[in-house]
C-alpha cells in the first residue's frame, strides 16, 4: 500500500518532500530526481530553494522530467522546457547539462520516446519521481485507458486535460493537441514514487487512485503497482478517503528512521 501523508497545507507538504529530498542529496551528490510541471509540485521547488539558501549543494543532481508538448518551439513560455528551466533549474540551481526534457520537436517526433527511454537507462533511472495528478487521473500525460506498461511516447491530450491547461494560453486552442509523455512503465521503475494532490478539486480523483482498483483509466493508481509510493495530500484532497484515520494513525506511529 502506499503510505498517505495528510498535511494541512500545500507548504507543510512541499516542506516535508524538500527535507526528505535534501537527505538523500546529502547522502549522494548526485541524486537523480524525476521532476514534474504543473501548480501541485511548486511548494516543493520553493521549499528545495530554502533548503538550498540553507547551504545544500543541487549542483551534482540530475534532474529527468515527465513530458512535454508537442509541436511548441523550446523557447515558448509554456514549453515544459521553458517552464522547468524556469522553475525548477533555476531556482534551485541544477547543472542545465543535467536536465533532461523530452524532445518534443515535431520534426523527430518518431523516434523521441525511444532516444529518451535510451538516455534514462543509460543514466541508471530515477532515484525520487514527484508525481502530481490530473483531475481525469493522469500522471505526466497518461491520459486515461493509457496501458500500463507503457514507455515514453507520444499521446493525444483529452479534451479535459486541453480545458484545464488552456490557463496558460492566450486562447484555449492554443493548447497543443499532443505530448510526449513519460509511460506508466517508465514511470513505475522509479526507486521512489511521490504523488502530491492539494485542494477540495483532486480529492476525489486521489481517492480513487489510492484507494480504487488498480485500473488504466485512473492512470494514477499505477502507484498501487510501486513497492515504495509515498502520496502527499492536504486537508482539501483528503477528503473523499475511506481510510483517512488509518493512514493518521500509521504517519503517527510511524518509526523515525523509515523516513519518507
Ligand atoms: C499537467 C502535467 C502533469 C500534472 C497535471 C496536474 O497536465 N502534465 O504532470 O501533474 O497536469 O497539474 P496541476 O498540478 O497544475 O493540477
Amino acid at each position: 500500500m502506499a503510505e498517505v501523508v495528510i498535511v494541512d497545507s500545500p507548504a507543510t507538504g512541499g516542506a516535508l518532500v524538500a527535507r526528505h529530498i535534501a537527505t538523500q542529496v546529502r547522502h549522494s551528490s548526485d541524486f537523480t530526481l524525476g521532476v514534474a510541471t504543473g501548480s501541485t509540485p511548486l511548494p516543493v521547488y520553493a521549499a528545495l530553494a530554502r533548503e538550498r539558501s540553507d547551504g545544500l549543494d543541487l549542483s551534482g543532481v540530475s534532474a529527468f522530467a515527465l513530458d512535454e508538448y508537442v509541436g511548441l518551439p523550446r523557447d515558448h513560455p509554456e514549453s515544459y522546457h521553458s517552464v522547468i528551466h524556469r522553475e525548477v533549474t533555476e531556482p534551485l540551481g541544477l547543472d542545465p547539462s543535467l536536465v533532461r526534457v523530452p524532445d518534443g520537436d515535431e520534426a523527430t517526433i518518431a523516434t523521441a520516446g525511444e532516444r529518451y527511454e535510451t538516455e534514462l537507462d543509460a543514466h541508471g533511472g530515477v532515484g525520487l519521481q514527484l508525481l502530481g495528478i490530473g483531475t481525469d487521473g493522469h500522471v505526466g500525460f497518461n491520459e486515461p485507458g493509457s496501458s500500463l506498461a507503457s514507455l515514453t511516447r507520444i499521446k493525444t491530450l483529452t479534451a479535459r486535460t486541453r480545458a484545464d491547461n488552456a490557463r496558460f494560453f492566450d486562447t484555449p486552442e492554443q493548447v497543443p493537441t499532443h505530448c510526449i509523455t513519460q509511460g506508466i512503465g517508465t514511470i513505475l521503475r522509479a526507486q521512489h514514487l511521490v504523488l502530491l494532490a492539494f485542494g477540495a478539486g483532486k480529492a476525489d480523483v486521489i481517492a480513487r487512485a489510492v484507494e480504487g482498483p488498480v485500473t488504466a483509466t485512473i492512470p494514477g493508481s499505477c502507484i498501487q503497482l510501486h513497492p515504495h509510493a509515498t502520496v502527499v495530500v492536504d486537508e482539501a484532497a483528503a477528503t473523499r478517503f475511506e481510510r483517512a484515520d488509518y493512514y493518521r494513525w500509521v504517519y503517527e506511529h510511524k518509526p523515525a528512521w523509515q523516513g519518507l
